[in-house]
């Protein structure tokens, strides 16, 4: 059951009198400048989410659970664990973001909640507490796709124009896309196997990061990218998996096998089992962190030679974004801007808190949907939840066709 009303909790009491009165003028605030706000609820994954935000990006209010330490403590997410984390915060979150926020639920524009692609478990949560609420505040609801949602979140921080190249490097995704317009996207390239976050995910829990003092509450790739600065990314000497084909698609195990043999053979150097930290811990994330650069850098300056040959974007100054969790990593930052020097571009990033799941990135491409006027619902009837769903228009084989040779870049971190 529900029991978020319309008034109780979500005003301060000083507001109200002000608002109050300026209701008596016909005035709602925040709402007569800026006549659309949107709730946005996130819970694809392992955060529960919820943010309000107006159509200028002002955030008017925000809240966030996040799973992170649960899930380290299990090595993994485990679907029923994070189904029912889901289920005990969904409703404290959102009447945290909209207290936050001093909004009137009635003032809503809209409730904007990720309905693709995630977990199956998690995403049900979402979307049944999103329809009760919609149904019982009658407001028009946006289905997200939570991948557009990461892409276009730079709208909100930066002016942005269409086209722009996005990358998206998370946990559970590994893509290249062209965002031509709200929910008009390319899909050039994508990961064959696992994602980067993934991938540093699994290396950090071999290197049983969560028992260093300094990771401990960090997740894995925050952990590498932490133990990395203070190691020495020369001390091994791996040449990366091949990848001949000459297109925009990823892969990770090779690499995270790799890594995997580097630690066997150093534990036995080093006489300790697996489960402890090995002294050479913050080589191995230079390792892994700097290699794991280089291929994303590869196939996003093969998606940009793509791009341009085509005219799909600008000559110069064409935008890349990069976005996702493994993209507020600012290593992988600064070899993506190596990139972008070198091809006239210009690479735009979220700040790191809007890289990695949030309510905002939500309520945001509600903002820009209802703005282009584009799958806004009234009837919610039909409605399911889809945890695989693949982004855009796919011109993987085209890319692949074109068979761009990538020049070398020297990657001087
Ligand atoms: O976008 P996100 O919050 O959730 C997904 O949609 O997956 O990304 C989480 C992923 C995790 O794999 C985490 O290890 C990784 O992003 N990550 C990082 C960093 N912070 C989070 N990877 C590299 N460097 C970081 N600083
Ligand atoms: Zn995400």
């Amino acid at each position: 059951m529900l029991t978020l009303n319309k008034t109780a909790g979500v005003f301060k009491p000083s507001k109200r009198k002000v608002y109050e009165f300026l209701r008596s003028f016909n005035f709602h605030p925040g709402t007569l400048f800026l006549h659309k706000i949107v709730l946005g609820i996130e819970t694809s994954c392992d955060d529960t989410a919820a943010a309000v935000v107006d159509e200028t990006g002002n955030v008017l209010g925000e809240a966030i659970h996040s799973q992170t330490e649960v899930h380290l403590k299990t090595g993994g997410i485990i679907p029923p664990v994070a189904q029912q984390l889901h289920r005990e915060n969904i409703q404290r979150i959102v009447q945290e973001a909209l207290s936050a926020s001093s909004i009137s639920p009635s003032d809503l524009s809209a409730i904007a909640t990720t309905i693709k692609p995630g977990l199956a478990l998690s995403l049900g949560v979402g979307l049944s507490f999103s329809l009760q609420l919609v149904g019982q505040l009658k407001k028009p609801f946006i289905p997200i796709h939570h991948m557009e949602a990461h892409a276009l979140t730079i709208r909100l921080t930066n002016k942005v124009e269409f086209p722009f190249l996005v990358l998206l490097i998370s946990g559970g995704h590994c893509l290249l896309a062209l965002v031509q317009g709200v929910s008009d996207f390319l899909l050039l390239g994508k990961s064959l196997d696992i994602a980067p976050g993934d991938m540093l995910d699994k290396v950090a829990r071999r290197l049983s990061l969560i028992k260093h003092p300094e990771c401990s509450t960090m997740s894995g790739g925050k952990a590498i990218e932490h133990l990395a600065k203070q190691g020495n990314r020369f001390h091994f000497d791996i040449t990366p998996p091949l990848q001949r084909a000459k297109n925009c698609d990823f892969s990770f195990t090779g690499l995270q096998h790799l890594i995997n043999k580097i630690i066997i053979q150093k534990e036995k150097e080093e006489g300790i089992e697996q489960g402890q930290i090995l002294s050479s811990a913050a080589d191995i994330a230079a390792t892994v962190q700097h290699t794991t650069a280089c291929l994303i850098v590869k196939r996003t300056h093969r998606a940009i030679l793509f791009c341009k040959q085509r005219d799909l974007l600008p000559q110069n100054n064409a935008v890349l974004v990069a976005s996702g969790g493994v993209a507020s990593n600012f290593y992988i930052r600064r070899a993506l801007e190596i990139l972008t020097n070198a091809t006239q571009c210009t690479l735009m990033c979220p700040p790191p808190r809007l890289c990695t799941d949030n309510g905002i990135m939500i309520a945001w491409n509600g903002i820009e949907r209802l703005r282009a006027g584009v799958g806004i619902l009234h009837d919610i009837e039909d409605i399911r939840y889809e945890p695989k769903c693949p982004l855009g228009v796919d011109i993987s084989k085209e890319v692949e066709e074109a068979a761009i040779k990538v020049p070398r870049l020297k990657m001087n971190l």
